[in-house]
């Protein structure tokens, strides 16, 4: 979910502390300690981890129940604090531990507005700081995947693992006849680490939505995260602790759940891994320096080196290893690895749009009152510290309930914007001097992407209304596609991002069947009671797709913070980077756990797939060395 402006702004201004280290010295595994420093990290681990986010903890709590394993996570940010703004939804602001520097190029599709690239810088990654929405993909998504050549991807092989993840925690029954909280029990699980439930408190204003919406043809759907779930309106899922309504999150239930019986699992946190180490095309170990800067360190693996730093930077530690598009290696001066034209290309999100509304009769209490009213506010506090409903338990500025829309759902002209994008040559929606296995994967993806558009089989966009003044519009599945480069062998040198949103014309017009879809929401009378008046920049006044899109192109922002897909499994014919089992194409003994790996986006939020897919990929690793119970 959404950044507002000025708090990405002053975000971008913290540094996260760091702690400056010195040169490792070899020793014993710790008996209890898992938290290393540089002077206690062993030189040799049975596996590293490059980045310690959702993936990163799942695999290493998941490896290291095999108490004859090792496992060391570098992870470039520090430990959290346990700061209110990480614990407590309702404190969601300001926002802590962004990765700082981190801007876009001007975005030609997006009048050449420059943006900040907000991912997380700390233990637990985007879990630690993220809006806390925990929403499966969509049973095509999956399948889809396994289509461009991925077997042991699809909905079936990942259903197992999503209920293994996760513990979900039931509404009481009355509350959630209250709110319309629905939800098939035979598609949630209750013994996993990973604990969501839903808020304990709505704002009024959430009824008036949802009836609007029940009114303009968005139907009530019993479990979003169900198989071939429909489309419609649902309360979303959050990952709350109950019952003190806490943040659950990798750093938890990945690790301090585990740390006093695995004394061979261990976190070094501030460092940056900088590079691969390589023996004839063998990943053998990594080396690290504080992320404040300061001295290299290496460190072994004896059995793998898995990269699990993000959608942005995974690809930046393979490119300054040598292993990605030949040209821009050489162009830096970088001995080749393996020429991957693939790596750092194909670069997803999901991109944003707030819609600003005036109201004449809006309802009290709303998330504006949460702002802005102190004796509200400070008496929320006390509910909720009390554990009674309170809402604290929502993420600020967000409300409980939302719309998942296939654009069926969104436009009558479905078939046509279909027909039209499958009339685009491919090629003209990447680079000109884009490699060719690189666009064949994008043909198929597009192939892939508007056969579902058609079907209506998955979401194309959310709709949201936090109840105060604005409704949020999300972009799920873009056909344009960008890129994420390094431009320095400095590894501590911020990457180059370009997003290149809506460079594809199709993504405008698919957000623009989105914006009509909310404006229907809003001229339905359970909205009109409210007053609302669509205000500037959009407004009335603004009556064709054309102009419609215009005032888009000012108003768009690129990222949802769910930036994936620049390391694709696929067939490195396709442009792929890592195989079905997470591989990286040319070398050995290398994968890629994170969000990099997938090759496209999904019709939800990231998390929930990710927790999941990182679960699957433990199995496998698990199997392939005959570790736990698998021999
Ligand atoms: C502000 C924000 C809001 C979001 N809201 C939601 C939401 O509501 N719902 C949802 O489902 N998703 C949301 N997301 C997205 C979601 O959190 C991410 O997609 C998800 O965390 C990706 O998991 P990952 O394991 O791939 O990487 P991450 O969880 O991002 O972890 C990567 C880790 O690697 C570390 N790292 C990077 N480079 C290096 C290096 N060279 N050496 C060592 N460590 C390194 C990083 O510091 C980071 O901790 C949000 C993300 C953000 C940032
Ligand atoms: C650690 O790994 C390095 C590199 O593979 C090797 O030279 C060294 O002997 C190993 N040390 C131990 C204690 O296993
Ligand atoms: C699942 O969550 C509930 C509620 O917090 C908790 O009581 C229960 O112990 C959890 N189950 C497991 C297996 O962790
Ligand atoms: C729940 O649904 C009922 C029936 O459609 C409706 O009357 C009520 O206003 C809704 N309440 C909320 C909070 O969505
Ligand atoms: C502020 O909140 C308090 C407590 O809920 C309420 O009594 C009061 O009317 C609110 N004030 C305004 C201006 O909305
Ligand atoms: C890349 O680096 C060069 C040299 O440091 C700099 O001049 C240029 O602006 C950078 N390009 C981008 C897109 O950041
Ligand atoms: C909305 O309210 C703002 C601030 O009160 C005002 O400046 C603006 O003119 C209003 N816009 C519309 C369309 O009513």
């Amino acid at each position: 979910m959404p950044l507002r402006g000025p708090w990405a702004i002053l975000a971008l201004l913290l540094s996260p502390t760091v702690l400056l280290g010195t040169v490792a010295q070899p020793r014993l595994v710790p008996r209890h300690a898992t938290v290393v420093d540089r002077q206690t990290v062993n030189s040799n681990y049975t596996f590293i981890i490059a980045g310690g986010g959702i993936a990163g903890l799942t695999l290493a709590d998941r490896l290291t129940e095999d108490s004859s394993v090792t496992v060391l996570v570098l992870e470039a940010g520090p430990f959290d604090q346990g700061q209110d703004g990480i614990l407590i939804p309702g404190a969601f602001a300001p926002y802590l531990y962004f990765w700082p520097n981190l801007v876009t190029v001007p975005q030609v599709g997006l009048n050449d507005r420059s943006f900040p690239a907000i991912c997380a810088q700390v233990v637990g990654g985007g879990s630690t700081i993220n809006a806390m929405v925990f929403l499966r993909g969509a049973t095509v998504d999956y399948d889809g995947w396994e289509s461009l050549g991925n077997p042991r991807h699809s909905w079936d092989d990942l259903f197992p693992y999503f209920l293994k993840s996760e513990n979900f925690t039931r509404p009481s029954a009355s509350f959630a006849k209250a709110g319309n909280i629905s939800w098939d029990e035979a598609v949630r699980a209750h013994k996993g680490p990973v604990k969501y439930s839903y808020p304990n408190y709505f704002y009024p204003g959430s009824a008036n939505w949802w009836n609007a919406a029940k009114s303009v043809g968005l139907e009530p759907v019993k479990d979003p995260n169900a198989p071939n779930s429909k489309n419609g309106i649902f309360w979303f899922p959050t990952v709350l602790d109950v019952p003190s309504m806490t943040r659950s999150y990798a750093r938890r239930n990945h690790y301090d759940k585990v740390i006093t019986s695995r004394p061979n699992y261990h976190v070094l946190a501030s460092n940056t891994v900088s590079k691969i180490l390589f023996r004839n095309k063998q990943a053998i170990g990594v080396s690290y320096l504080p992320t404040a800067g300061g001295t290299a360190s290496s460190v072994y693996a004896s059995k793998e080196v898995i990269l699990a730093a993000g959608g942005l930077h995974t690809p930046q530690i393979l490119q300054l290893s040598g292993i990605g598009p030949k040209k821009l290696l050489e162009k830096l001066s970088i001995p080749v690895v393996a020429d991957l034209p693939g790596v750092g290309q194909n670069l997803q999100d999901q991109p944003t749009l707030e819609v600003p509304y005036n109201f004449s009769a809006n309802v009290i209490p709303n998330p504006g009152t949460f702002l802005t009213n102190a004796t509200y506010n400070a008496e929320q506090r006390a509910f909720y510290d009390a554990h009674q409903p309170s809402a604290y338990s929502i993420i600020a500025t967000l409300s409980t309930n939302i719309a998942r829309v296939s654009l069926q759902q969104a436009t009558a002209a479905y078939k046509q914007m279909v027909a039209q994008a499958r009339a685009r040559n491919p090629a003209d929606s990447l680079p000109t001097d884009v490699d060719a296995t690189v666009l064949e994967g994008y043909k198929a993806q597009r192939k892939l992407i508007l056969q579902q558009f058609e079907s209506g089989s998955a979401a194309i966009g959310n709709l949201h209304w936090g109840t105060a003044d604005s409704a949020l519009i999300y972009l799920l599945k873009p056909l344009s596609r960008g890129s994420v480069n390094i431009n320095s062998t400095d590894p501590l040198a911020p990457v180059v991002i370009d997003y290149r949103t809506a460079t594809d014309p199709a993504d405008l017009q698919v957000y623009t069947a989105l914006f009509r879809k909310n404006r229907q929401i809003f001229a339905a009378r359970n909205m009109q009671v409210l007053g609302p008046t669509e205000a500037s920049p959009f407004g009335a006044q603004l009556t064709t797709d054309a102009q419609i899109a215009t005032v888009m192109r000012n108003q768009v922002n690129p990222s949802n913070s769910h930036q994936c897909c620049t390391a694709a499994m696929m067939p490195r014919k396709l442009g792929g980077v890592v195989s079905s089992e997470h591989e990286v194409y040319g070398v050995k003994g290398l994968r890629v756990a994170d969000i990099s790996f997938w090759p496209t986006e999904v019709s939800g939020a990231p998390t929930a797939t990710m927790y999941a897919s990182a679960e699957l990929l433990a199995d496998m690793i698990k199997k392939e060395y005959c570790l736990d119970d698998y021999c």
